[in-house]
């Protein structure tokens, strides 16, 4: 197994540029299900996730070329082969849940094992299910399966989620762009990769409206066709790198990087004094000799807070000026950086769904373990900042969501790089 080696090095200077997003992409590559077309995506990230839902995709009959080293995929779902997605796939990546929609809407019938995933929770699927069902299928649990049929064909529905949800939206709009009449589904998610999902499903002759709102009215067609959708560039990722130059000090551009995709996490950057500068190419991001600010965060659906830079968040603020107090309201188990965090010097007390964080002057240099993908990137940007070597195991989850970190690191000045683990 890989680990990773991270020495404090002082301040960053460069560039990094922003790969595509892996979420937005994943959603993206089950609306291939959804027509005997092909649909070309750009902009595709060389990810161990994408890779998965690849295989997740190939073993239903859609055949995936790549082109352009990786950078373009092409999904053609001319004639599905299989209903089934196995667990030996889906249990590797939660978002390969996503192609039960689709695949219903098509082909009357799926089959889909239970996900996993990051262990960042409980993770239900109930509201995939009841939107699903809201729509007229008969669904049944087998043996750890969600066996899904709706003889005559999905029919347009009201479903009101009583809470957002990502990964439910999706799986539902992505059905109800085939079934028969109008579905309005209400407390839909506003994640950039939501907007992306139903703005290709739009380019592939589906009718939604409300997009980027928390109302779709989505009418449905009897068939789609192909297309081309340029995947957009990944705002955790660009949040990730954001904080680099944060916590190092120094200046680093972000190429590719978008403000609107992250507004409100670049708004608690500034406010923790980090400079923030939009440029023709990207975001510039930049932290003088003052230091950083305690900042409170809470975590919320877009266009809040996001989850997916909590920890990465806490690992700037275990070397802020003061106490910060880091509220994680999506999901109920996501601190599991903090025990790791501490074991580098860093003050952190956990309560239920809240994490207060004093500064500390340095942060130390420990062996370390990753225990999912946004806490792993965490424990490599406090390495960054800490006095001595730290030592990252178990850097597959990293994998799933970063594309070459050490490269990207590397090149901007950080001290890091890869080796395999003994013993
Ligand atoms: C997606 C993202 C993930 C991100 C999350 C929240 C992908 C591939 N993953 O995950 O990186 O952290 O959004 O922004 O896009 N819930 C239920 N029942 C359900 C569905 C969800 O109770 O049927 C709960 C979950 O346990 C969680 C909350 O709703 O507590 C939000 O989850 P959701 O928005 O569905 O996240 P994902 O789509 O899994």
């Amino acid at each position: 197994m890989d680990q990773i080696i991270v020495r404090g090095n002082g301040p960053l200077k460069g560039q990094i540029p922003i790969s595509g997003a892996k979420n937005t992409c994943l959603k993206l590559m089950t609306a291939s299900l959804l027509t005997d077309e092909p649909l070309t995506l750009t902009n595709v990230p060389r990810l161990v996730d994408i890779e998965t839902l690849s295989q997740v995709l190939e073993s239903l009959g859609v055949e995936v070329a790549r082109l352009a080293a990786g950078r373009v995929m092409v999904l053609s779902g001319r004639q599905l082969t299989s209903r089934r997605a196995d667990y030996d796939l889906v249990r590797k990546l939660r978002a390969s849940f996503n192609v039960l929609g689709p695949l219903l809407a098509r082909e009357h019938e799926a089959i889909v094992s239970l996900p996993g995933g990051c262990a960042i929770g409980a993770r239900k699927v109930d509201l995939h299910i009841q939107a699903l069902e809201a729509m007229g299928a008969e669904i049944e649990l087998e043996a750890g399966y969600v066996h899904a049929v709706a003889p005559g064909g999905l029919k347009g529905a009201r479903i009101d989620f009583p809470f957002v949800s990502v990964g439910a939206t999706e799986n539902a709009m992505a059905a109800a762009v085939l079934a028969k009449g109008e579905t309005i589904i209400t407390n839909a998610a506003q994640e950039p990769d939501t907007v992306a999902l139903a703005d290709c499903l739009v380019a592939m002759g589906a009718k939604i409206e409300g997009i980027g709102t928390r109302e779709l009215r989505i009418e449905g067609v009897d068939r789609l066709h192909g297309t081309t959708h340029e995947v957009i560039p990944d705002r955790i990722e660009l949040g990730t790198f954001m904080i680099a130059p944060a916590v190092c000090g120094g200046e680093v551009e972000l190429i590719g990087g978008r403000r609107d995709l992250a507004e409100a996490f670049c708004e608690k950057l500034e406010a923790a004094g980090v400079t923030i500068t939009e440029t023709e190419t990207g975001l510039k991001v930049a932290r003088g000799n003052a230091g950083i600010d305690a900042v409170d965060v809470t975590t919320a659906p877009f266009p809040g807070f996001p989850t997916d830079l909590q920890a990465q968040f806490m690992a700037l603020m275990c070397t802020a000026k003061g106490t910060s107090r880091l509220e994680e309201t999506i999901f109920e188990n996501r601190f599991m950086h903090a025990p790791e965090l501490i074991r580098m010097g860093a003050e952190i007390d956990v309560q239920g769904g809240v994490a207060t964080v004093t500064g500390v002057e340095k942060l130390k240099g420990a062996p370390v373990m990753a225990t999912d993908l946004r806490a792993s990137v965490s424990l490599i940007l406090a390495g960054l900042a800490a006095e001595g070597e730290t030592v990252v195991s178990r850097v597959y989850h990293l994998d799933r969501g970063y594309e070459r970190i050490e490269e990207k690191l590397g090149a901007v000045g950080a001290d890091i790089r890869r080796t395999r683990e003994h013993g």
